[in-house]
């Protein structure tokens, strides 16, 4: 921690004292963890990573906790990433990446934004927290809960998958079954938490999960040796990945580890739930409630992105796009990845093939163009997905 020097607005830049427990800025915006950055680039080169654990508290400098014995860890993040030459050639590539999210703690990238989260509310002595989920973020909330001793409320869509029901139940949560969507359940947070004494760890309401999704933009950058891919597609939700990964590039820059270059960043949604595709495409600023959100990719099922303005600010600013694909899209091309690769896909990552294989065939991006899909997490969460 002494290399955190405050809290910062994303919106307004108003500015809060580090050690406190937070949850958003009067103003609505998300609060960012800021670091001595610049006291940091003196002690911390790069090169001393080659020695560094091989989880993603490898960049403990530029993450959140006072200390390093408060870490909550499961051996999350360092995941691998595959180049995949027979998927490439069948979708047009010559330079096509997978970073498996999948072999992640809970078999998902929630685990990454849960370490930092759940350290934290441990450094802070929070006793009970509630989440609402689309699913994967319940399973992590869970499991770091778990492994801290604080006590989990989850509240998920009824029709969440089985797989995360049943994991968040075994891992010893306290499991409540919404009659309707995420924001249903986030409802239901806000109104119970101040008489329940929870604290509320939805996404982008508390500051620290975006520090722990950050690692996967410090992860790709370390992965090729310092210089970052020409695109990244990643399957938009709550959007925190994204968010984190464009934090994580600037950070980056002003430690001197990379240069000024950014990806194009791609938003690829699911068409039964695409707020953020359609405020792109009409050069909104903000997303609109998306009506009657649908999809087997239980995590795009978020109609209206509480990071929505950040998101597309990324998007244009980086000169990427968002894309919509069809749930039958996505479980071909779910079913394409696996039997040509090996790697058996989240819906969330499989939608990423379709959307590389359309920005493709459109002159979007070009054959050799260096291109990285996240895939969010493991096939083996949506089994009822894959076998309908
Ligand atoms: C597998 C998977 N991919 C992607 C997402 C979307 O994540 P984000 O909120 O970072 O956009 C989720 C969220 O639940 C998810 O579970
Ligand atoms: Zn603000």
């Amino acid at each position: 921690m002494p290399n955190v020097t405050h809290l910062e607005c994303s919106l307004c830049a108003q500015r809060f004292e580090p050690n406190r427990v937070y949850n958003l800025c009067s103003c609505g915006g998300t609060l960012y963890v800021r670091y001595s950055l610049s006291a940091i680039k003196s002690t911390w080169p790069r090169e001393s990573l080659r020695s560094g654990r091989t989880d993603l508290w490898r960049y403990l400098p530029i993450l959140p906790p006072q200390r390093a014995e408060s870490i909550v860890s499961l051996g999350e993040g360092m995941t691998p990433l595959i180049r995949t030459e027979r998927l490439g050639a069948a979708i047009g590539s010559r330079d096509l990446w997978v970073k498996d999210e999948g072999l992640n703690p809970t078999a998902s990238f929630k685990a990454r934004g849960m370490t930092t989260a759940i350290t934290i509310a441990k450094e802070l002595g929070i006793r009970k927290i509630a989440i609402p989920s689309a699913g994967n973020a319940a399973s992590a909330a869970a499991a770091y809960s778990a492994a801290a001793g604080i006590e989990a409320h989850i509240f998920m869509p009824k029709d969440v998958p089985q797989s995360n029901y049943v994991e968040c139940k075994t891992l010893g949560a306290a499991v409540t079954l919404v009659d309707g969507l995420i924001s249903d359940c986030a409802r239901i947070v806000s109104e119970r938490k101040d008489q329940e004494g929870w604290f509320d760890m939805s996404t982008l309401k508390e500051p620290y999960r975006v520090e722990g999704k950050k690692t996967m933009g410090y992860e790709v950058a370390e992965q090729f040796d310092w210089e970052l891919p020409d695109a990244i597609f990643y399957p938009t939700g709550g959007g925190v990945g994204m968010i984190g990964m464009w934090k994580a590039f600037d950070e980056m820059e002003q430690l001197g580890w990379i240069s000024a270059k950014r990806p194009k960043m791609i938003a690829v949604q699911a068409a039964g739930c695409q707020p953020i595709v359609r405020a792109f495409d009409q050069r909104a600023s903000r997303s609109e409630f998306w009506q009657n959100a649908s999809t087997v990719a239980a995590g795009l099922r978020v109609p209206k992105p509480l990071g929505d303005v950040l998101i597309l600010s990324i998007l244009r600013e980086s000169a990427g796009t968002a894309v919509a694909v069809s749930d039958e899209e996505i479980i071909d091309s779910g079913r394409e990845l696996a039997a040509l690769e090996g790697i058996f896909a989240a819906p969330e990552g499989a939608a990423c093939v379709t959307a590389a294989r359309k920005l493709i065939a459109n002159g979007f991006l070009k054959p050799d163009d260096r291109m990285v899909l996240y895939n969010t997490g493991s096939g083996l969460k949506y089994l009822d997905a894959y076998s309908a």
